[in-house]
């Protein structure tokens, strides 16, 4: 009973052999180091930049600046890597930048890490030596390339730094997600144990988080992994709920009443399945309201609110509960018995 054939292929640091929906950028990427030996690749969380750079340049050194914050850190990093035999400690940052070879790719991740203090100093003599001719080259990833820009706030550093080599990465849309999480899946898990609407799941789920892409690859493992622990052998919708780690219920509190038994109902419906028919949920409504005698109300409407909070999802036509069932149920179940509403 085994889903994961290899889980360190779902890892965030492995570089998988193809990077898919980025050709363009990839490509501009690399035009860019080619002539002016630099480039700053932006983008929100979990839009592949780290991955990008990665697989743009195999040899590159990678630096993380929010785990190395100084310039000596920095320097220190990319000395370790590419004179290992040389001590740092002790040395000026200066005598560190005598030591760095000319002919090297550094990748700078997460470059806004650098402390305030250093920031300009490094990011000025890095791009004056690259542009001296010293064929020093480099990638720099940040969140935000106007953040960074004013955390600079000097315009001839900035420009000698990034200007006009930005490469810009937009979030994801659901059928890239859907085309990217296949072909992740289809290389870390067994072949069978998951289908195409867990994917789309998947897919809805990260849209709706601020990991996006970086979140759809914690549910696909985890879901696995979850999976796995129960001794199924293929990967549920629930697992995909569950194994959603920033599940947020703040809402309920304060959702009325019969949009608490829309939701009821589309968490039922859904204990065995990813998307649900407008039909489907309305059955189960019915008997809800039925039950405790409330007049229904207009469930396209309902569906539409709850879009909005972030519970659901409409793809097509069709409706997916984001927010695991069983945790659902428990929760407004509870919020009906200790409130006088019903
Ligand atoms: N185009 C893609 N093809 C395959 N995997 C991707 C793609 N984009 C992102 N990923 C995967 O998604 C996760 C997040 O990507 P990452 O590069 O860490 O994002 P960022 O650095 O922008 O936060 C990683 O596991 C990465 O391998
Ligand atoms: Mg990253």
């Amino acid at each position: 009973m085994a889903i994961l054939r290899s889980k360190g292929k779902l890892d965030i640091s492995y570089v998988p052999s193809k990077v898919l929906c980025r050709d363009r950028e990839i490509q501009t990427l690399k035009t860019l180091v080619e002539s002016g030996g630099k480039a700053l690749i932006s983008g929100e969380v979990g839009t592949g930049k780290t991955l990008l750079a990665r697989y743009t340049f195999k040899d590159a050194i990678l630096v993380n600046c929010f785990v190395n914050r100084s310039e000596h850190a920095i320097l220190e990093r990319i000395l370790s890597v590419s004179r290992p035999g040389f001590n740092p400690s002790g040395l000026p940052s200066r005598k560190l930048w005598d030591q760095i070879p000319d002919d090297i790719m550094i990748i700078l991740d997460e470059v806004e890490g650098i402390s305030i203090d250093d920031l300009n100093h490094f990011l000025y003599t890095l791009s004056r030596r690259s542009e001296s001719g010293r064929k020093l080259r480099y990638v720099a990833i940040t969140r935000d390339a106007n953040i960074l820009r004013q955390m600079i706030g000097d315009n001839a550093i900035w420009s000698t730094f990034a200007e006009k080599a930005v490469v810009h990465l937009r979030p994801y849309r659901h059928e890239e997600m859907v085309e990217i999480l296949r072909y992740r899946a289809e290389e870390a898990l067994y072949e069978g144990t998951f289908d195409d609407e867990i994917i789309s799941l998947i897919a809805d789920i990260s849209l709706n988080s601020e990991g996006h892409m970086r979140t759809g690859i914690d549910i696909l493992r985890n879901s696995a992994i979850l999976a796995e622990k129960e001794g199924r052998d293929i990967i549920e919708p629930e697992d995909v709920r569950s194994a959603n780690l920033d599940i947020w219920l703040g809402g309920l509190e304060r959702m009325d009443r019969d949009l608490l038994l829309v939701l009821l109902s589309m968490a039922r419906a859904s204990r065995k399945k990813a998307y649900l028919r407008m039909e489907e949920i309305e059955k189960i409504y019915e008997m809800e309201c039925e039950l405790r005698g409330i007049e229904r109300i207009d469930l396209l409407l309902g569906l539409s609110r709850l879009e909005e909070e972030g519970y659901v999802s409409k793809r097509g036509e069709k409706y997916a509960l984001l927010i695991p069932s069983k945790v659902l149920i428990e929760e407004i179940e509870g919020l009906i018995e200790r409130s006088d509403l019903f």
